[in-house]
């Protein structure tokens, strides 16, 4: 990174009090400034959002963390997404990437964040009813205006992207994609190319090798596959999840570092150059998420390996 910033990216869903309805509290606000600098700590200076995270509030907590903290906004860059409109008693949740709704929500997020702008602006969710001409002439209104730097997507394939790209007079910057050592079909779409079990992999073949030819930025959301590999209540004793964790326990001692370091640092090996986004807000699990770039330079192929076929429960094809 330019200013010597991790490839890691500090997942903000999990400001702001949560997904509960109430109002933002002043714990909520101070868990945030909590979160914030463990971030910085463990070397972390992207920070993703969206507008819909706790119905609004980790946008409006962040930025409570920015107007109390000068200067931090210069040392950082802010990303944040529209595109998914929850569900109301009115009305079923639906997805809107139209013109009028990514303008409005930008300059909602822009508010709630207290900033003028954001480096980055992702579509959240394909919506089947979007127009790629209104994708791109919302976002070159938003650029022209200062407000976003560059434009991402996020759950998309590479025919999804491609299609976007087509309107576009510059290149995707980032796809956000739900990529971890449990959720690994962006593996599995790859090695099971001409094999029957391909079949049940739900994750677009071609998009990962689509992102790395074209120079698209890899996010991988869910990285920490919610704790299930360090400790978090509630992981199977037996069966691969229990193997997995055993062995990620194992490396984690061996190389002097926390469980979360060697689940971020499988990822970061893999050459595609992906960026997890880490979304806990403990912050003393986001200090040791910090080890990870080391933890992926000492990982050899058979750790990287053996971490892949004890998660997923069979050897490979
Ligand atoms: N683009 C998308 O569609 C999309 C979807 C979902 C999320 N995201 C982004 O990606 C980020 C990360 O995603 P994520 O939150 O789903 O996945 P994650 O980072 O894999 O998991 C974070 C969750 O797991 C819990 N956790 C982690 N380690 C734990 C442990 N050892 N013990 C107990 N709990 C543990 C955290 O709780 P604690 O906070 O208590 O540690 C938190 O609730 C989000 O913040 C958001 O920015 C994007």
């Amino acid at each position: 990174m330019d200013d010597g910033g991790s490839r890691l990216i500090f997942g903000c869903m999990g400001l702001g009090g949560g997904w509960g309805s109430g109002p933002l509290e002043a714990a909520h606000v101070k868990a945030a400034h909590d979160a914030v600098e463990a971030a910085l700590d463990a070397g972390i200076r992207d920070f993703d959002h969206a507008d819909i995270y706790a119905h609004g509030k980790a946008e409006e907590a962040f930025g409570r963390v920015l107007a109390e903290r000068p200067g931090l906004r210069e040392r950082i860059r802010l990303q944040t997404k529209c595109g998914i409109r929850l569900p109301s008693p009115e009305r079923a949740g639906q997805y809107d990437s139209s013109r009028e709704w990514i303008l409005a929500q930008t300059e909602e997020s822009l508010r709630r964040l207290g900033t003028g702008h954001v480096e980055t602006l992702l579509i959240h969710r394909p919506d089947p009813l979007a127009h790629p001409g209104e994708i791109a002439e919302a976002f070159l209104e938003l650029r022209d205006a200062g407000k976003v730097g560059r434009l991402g997507v996020s759950n998309m394939s590479a025919e999804q992207m491609r299609w976007l790209q087509s309107a576009l007079p510059e290149q995707l910057a980032a796809n956000q994609l739900e990529m971890s050592l449990h959720r690994t079909g962006w593996l599995e779409s790859g090695v099971l190319v001409n094999h029957p079990e391909a079949a049940e992999v739900g994750f677009p073949h071609g998009t990962v090798e689509y992102c790395q030819t074209a120079g698209v930025e890899l996010q991988a959301w869910g990285a920490l596959a919610q704790g299930r590999y360090s400790g978090a209540a509630g992981t199977a004793e037996t069966g691969p999840d229990a193997a997995a964790a055993a062995l990620v326990g194992e490396l984690a001692e061996r190389k002097g570092c926390a469980p979360e370091a060697v689940v971020l640092g499988w990822l970061l090996r893999h050459p595609a150059g992906i960026r997890p986004v880490v979304g806990t807000s403990n912050p003393a699990r986001i200090r040791a998420s910090g080890d990870a770039e080391r933890i992926a330079a000492g990982m050899d192929r058979h750790e990287w390996y053996s971490l892949w076929v004890a998660a997923r429960g069979r050897a490979l094809p």
